[in-house]
């Protein structure tokens, strides 16, 4: 295990002339360098939160604009067990790209994930290889063996020629590029809520309680009771060992009450809102099923479906939809405006997605997550 990572890797700004070879001779001379960013850097944390937010708008226009503190705030405060790193490319002093890569200290202490984004005016240029290169060598620096990053797709079925003019997905051709491996499809499916019928959901929370006889339901917001850390730290430890994560090498994270309330204040510093329900046996009184929902600081119109976990022994009792219906009609109550929720899935992920459409949700675009080796 990493107990303590590198404090010389990425401090110093890694300048090239580029390219190396010009072809026509017109950008022969500009340079570009890569820096670590620092986190009083306001202009440059400006410049990265402009070339992240273009690029969401672009690749998933039906998403409300990428909220700033959500974005800014993980350099600050990160996940427990999780050291980040920020890095710009500039063109002749010019932010055109970034990426952060997040080391697991904790868990996974070989995995390293990767978000890579190049502003669209300056594509085709070799600044994502350029970026990706650096990254792998500060990942290599601190002992990681892999790194994944996931790229937006169209759907999985999409009729070739249906991606609406004007949309691209780079990410999946760049990704090849590079040498990574498709590891993971996912499926983003949306619920539209102001076409929710009411009664529907009525009756499947009704048929839902029944079938969840023994079972009490309790809900929150914001953080979670302290009776109930324990068993959410083991059921959102369970999380990666249950679902079906395709060719990922990824271990189940380590989970503990303070982990539990590490990530919470990790969330408060995002400003995210988040609703819960989940369901308590009442014969042993534990808790064995969680699901939360979540809104971003700068929308009150948008929801993600976050973490839904029935613990094994438990299954087959309704209760992953009896808390996913519940969780809505509550955080419907604190969120009158929320007007759609999205919630990713892995493709093959089929009892999730079944509670899902039930619901209502539908897919709306894809995602792939693509791991290579470092
Ligand atoms: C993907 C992305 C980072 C590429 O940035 P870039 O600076 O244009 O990439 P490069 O110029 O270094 O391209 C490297 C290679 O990737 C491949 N590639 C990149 N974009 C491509 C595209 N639109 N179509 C086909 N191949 C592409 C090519 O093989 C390219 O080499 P070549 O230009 O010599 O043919 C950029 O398009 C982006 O920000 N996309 C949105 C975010 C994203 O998907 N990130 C990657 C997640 S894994």
């Amino acid at each position: 295990m990493r107990t303590s990572l590198p404090t010389n890797v990425n401090r110093g700004p890694a300048e090239i002339r580029w390219p190396p070879v010009s072809s026509t001779g017109k950008t022969r001379g500009v340079a570009l360098d890569i820096a670590t960013i620092d986190p009083t850097d306001q202009p440059t944390l400006d410049a990265a939160y402009r070339i992240a937010a273009t690029v969401e708008a672009r690749e998933s226009p039906d998403l409300p604009p990428l909220c700033r503190r959500r974005f800014e705030a993980p350099l600050r405060h990160p996940m427990p067990g999780i050291d980040t790193r920020w890095s710009v490319a500039r063109l002749d002093g010019v932010p055109v790209g970034w990426f952060r890569v997040n080391l697991h200290l904790l868990d996974n202490t070989e995995n390293a994930s990767i978000e890579l984004a190049v502003d669209p005016a300056y594509r085709r240029r070799g600044v994502g290889r350029a970026l990706f290169a650096h990254a792998r060598r500060l990942l290599r620096e601190a002992g990681c063996k892999r790194v994944v990053g996931s790229a937006v797709t169209p759907l999985p079925d999409e009729p070739a020629g249906a991606t609406p003019v004007g949309r691209e997905f780079p990410g999946a051709a760049f990704a090849a590029a590079l040498g990574a491996r498709p590891a993971l499809v996912d499926v983003r499916r949306r619920l539209d809520v102001t076409a929710l019928d009411r009664d529907r959901l009525a009756a499947l929370r009704a048929g839902a309680r029944s079938a969840a006889a023994g079972y009490r339901t309790v809900r929150w917001h914001g953080h979670p009771p302290a009776e109930h850390l324990a068993d959410l730290a083991y059921l959102e430890g369970r999380l990666l060992a249950d679902a079906p994560l395709g060719d990922l090498e990824w271990e189940p994270e380590r989970m503990d009450a303070e982990r539990i309330q590490g990530m919470e204040r990790a969330l408060d510093a995002r400003g995210v809102r988040r609703y819960s329900v989940a369901a308590v046996h009442g014969e042993s009184g534990r808790l064995v099923a969680w699901s939360v929902l979540s809104l971003a600081a700068n929308t009150t119109r948008h929801a993600w479906q976050q973490i839904t976990i029935v613990d094994p022994a438990h299954r087959g009792r309704r209760l992953g939809l009896l808390c996913k219906a519940e969780n809505l009609e509550h955080t419907l109550t604190y969120e009158p405006e929320l007007n759609a929720v999205d919630t990713y899935n892995a493709a093959a992920n089929s009892h999730m997605i079944a509670i899902n459409e039930q619901l209502g949700f539908r897919p709306v675009a894809g995602s792939t997550e693509w791991q290579s080796t470092i």
